[in-house]
């Protein structure tokens, strides 16, 4: 057994450039300890329970234009889409149907989602599936509006912080737009009540192993309940279109040594990671992920919430896409949960 996956399994945390040694350490024998201890954790805390999460995307208008993003408001071939509140409401119908107990509003920061809107869209979902969680994941808003959404009923909110790294954080991002401000939404929205998701691409352009060993002591600092990250893919309307993607191998590398340092989070097997292998999320399962977020948006729309290209699931239907899920995880040797899979020590 490699020393270091001991040493990270035994004791949550290793030295920084004990993280980068790990991180830099591409030996298939290394890869495969890694996997087998990060999927005896998830075991562990979760048997091998799999949670599904119903994802509706909301909104393909952006105000920001982060120069990763398919959605950037400066790309103008992008085609943008809002769905009103009967089609959302008409998403989870149909996700309830399908068995889904969570469901997760996502969309570029559009300020026609304004506070009366989602506050109603919530309590409205609320009162119809009380027995279902919902998640937003609508990007940086003033505490009040995370109060105020909270108390409407929302239970959890997606905010990846994208990068720890102030420097890297200022190539990804035009100057409007600070991790100062995005660093204290997630911790605002911690303090308020809500189960809250932080994560970063992988691979990114100019990302550094020590930029990602700063990412993990950031994760270490805010302690989320779920931590998504993916590759980076690139988008062709995008400054970014001509860099490399994030790889199959680092990802999984990353998502292995996430779960051995925190041991009962939530841990997703993104689209993205399907997107660049067609096995990509059972490796992830497989690696010590136990959620999926199968897409929930109405067919009409999906390949216009284009962040990266060549994104899975967009011609599917809702129910193709949960069967093909269900189909995925049980040949990954894991089960689909029931009910809302809530952070294992809540
Ligand atoms: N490749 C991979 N992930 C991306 N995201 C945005 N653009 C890309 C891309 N080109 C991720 C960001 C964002 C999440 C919704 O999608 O991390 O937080
Ligand atoms: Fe929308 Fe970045 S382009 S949040």
């Amino acid at each position: 057994m490699n020393e270091l996956v001991q040493k990270l399994f035994e004791t949550r945390n290793l030295s920084d450039s004990e993280l980068i040694s790990l991180i830099e350490n591409s030996d298939p024998d290394t890869s495969s300890e890694l996997a087998d201890r990060a999927d005896s954790v998830r075991k562990k805390y979760y048997g091998k329970k799999v949670f599904l999460r119903g994802l509706i995307e909301i909104s393909s208008y952006c105000k920001n234009d982060c120069l990763y993003c398919g959605i950037r408001k400066s790309n103008k071939n992008a085609q943008r889409y809002r769905l009103d509140r009967d089609s959302i409401l008409e998403c989870c119908r149909n996700g309830y149907e399908l068995g889904f107990r969570t469901f997760v509003m996502q969309g570029g920061e559009d300020n026609f989602y304004d506070d009366t809107f989602m506050c109603g869209i919530i309590s409205e979902i609320k009162n119809k599936y009380p027995d279902c969680a919902v998640t937003l994941s609508l990007g940086e808003r003033t505490k009040k509006s995370y109060m105020r959404m909270k108390e409407a009923g929302a239970d959890r909110y997606l905010l990846r912080h994208e990068t720890a790294s102030e420097e890297l954080y200022r190539k990804l991002h035009p100057h409007n737009m600070s991790l100062k401000n995005r660093k204290k939404c997630l911790f605002e929205l911690r303090k308020i009540g809500y189960q809250v998701g932080a994560g970063f691409m992988v691979g990114v352009p100019f990302q550094t192993n020590e930029n990602i060993v700063q990412d993990l002591r950031f994760l270490q600092e805010l302690r989320p309940h779920m931590i998504g990250i993916g590759p980076f893919i690139p988008h062709h309307d995008t400054p970014f279109a001509d860099f490399k993607g994030g790889t199959l191998e680092l990802t999984l590398r990353l998502l292995g040594i996430i779960r051995l340092m925190f041991p009962d989070v939530l841990l997703p097997a993104t689209t993205a990671l399907g997107t660049i292998a067609p096995n990509g999320r059972e490796l992830g399962l497989k690696t010590g992920c136990n959620v999926v977020m199968p897409n929930l948006s109405p067919v009409s729309v999906r390949k216009k919430y284009d962040l990266y290209d060549n994104k899975i699931c967009t011609g599917e239907e809702s129910a193709e896409c949960k069967v093909c899920l269900q189909r995925r995880i049980e040949s990954a040797g894991y089960e689909v949960a029931v009910g809302r899979g809530d952070f294992a020590t809540l």
